[in-house]
């Protein structure tokens, strides 16, 4: 059976007071949750900040972001291994804000992604269409595209030790969310696509949705049969709002 998962994507927001006033009030109420599982992925900067709340609480922590390189001449990146050492757990790899802003394309994310695993990272891996896409019926072409480019170069085994979220583009931070339908719809094609490489291994992965879940929709979102969790932004800044999103995701 799949456990609920819920992961926080404070995206670049955030200072040293609000971070811990918001650790602070999410920590003593997650400890009470049973049957699903929680993590935050915060700036690189408040990841020792994150690991010093955190480390003897059952929430995760992870980044946003990685360097596909090994350690060496190449600044401004962060690699893999100073995650590993500052006890992350997850990393986000190919979020649209990465692929729309900063020019990753589906290769360098799967180079992200192999490097993240190397090192045992888990990489929770960003799927989604952009509106347009989606008006043209391209939704499917566009998120099999996203994730054979990843197979093609770990090969599905590699999925076994990995989460995928599925995040359209119109519904980040818009406030327009996929109904339950949509995105179950795409969820079971995710499923699917995989389990035609290996179905056990398809029916183990957990599968997020993300984009504009909040407390109000959240239930009825995992209430649905491929959808696992959530990977959360904005509602993750506000400590009432992730609270209720992880109550939700409680089996
Ligand atoms: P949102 O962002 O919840 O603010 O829509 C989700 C995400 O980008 O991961």
């Amino acid at each position: 059976m799949r456990g609920k998962l819920v992961v926080g994507n404070w995206k670049m927001n955030g200072n040293m007071l609000q971070n811990q006033q918001l650790l602070d009030a999410i920590v003593p109420e997650i400890k009470t949750l049973g049957n699903m599982a929680s993590a935050v992925c915060v700036p690189y900067p408040y990841l020792v900040m994150t690991q010093k709340v955190l480390q003897s609480t059952k929430i995760a922590w992870g980044a946003q972001n990685v360097s596909p390189y090994d350690l060496g001449a190449y600044t401004g990146e962060v690699a893999a291994e100073m995650l590993v050492d500052l006890g992350c757990y997850y990393v986000i790899v190919g979020h649209s804000e990465r692929r729309a802003l900063f020019g990753e394309d589906n290769q360098t994310v799967a180079l992200k992604f192999k490097k993240a695993q190397s090192v045992g990272l888990i990489p929770i891996l960003c799927v989604g269409e952009t509106l347009a896409q989606r008006e043209v019926g391209e939704t499917e072409r566009v998120i099999a595209e996203q994730l054979d480019t990843v197979v093609n170069l770990v090969s599905i085994d590699a999925f076994a030790k990995a989460v995928i979220a599925y995040e359209p583009v119109w519904a980040i931070g818009t406030g327009k969310t996929a109904s339950p339908d949509q995105a179950q719809h795409v969820h079971a094609f995710i499923r699917n696509r995989l389990a035609s490489h290996n179905a056990e291994l398809a029916s183990k992965i957990q599968i997020l949705y993300g984009g504009s879940v909040k407390s109000n929709n959240a239930a009825n979102l995992f209430s649905m049969p491929d959808i696992d969790g959530g990977l959360i932004g904005g509602a993750s800044l506000i400590a009432s709002e992730f609270i209720s999103i992880c109550k939700a995701a409680q089996c």
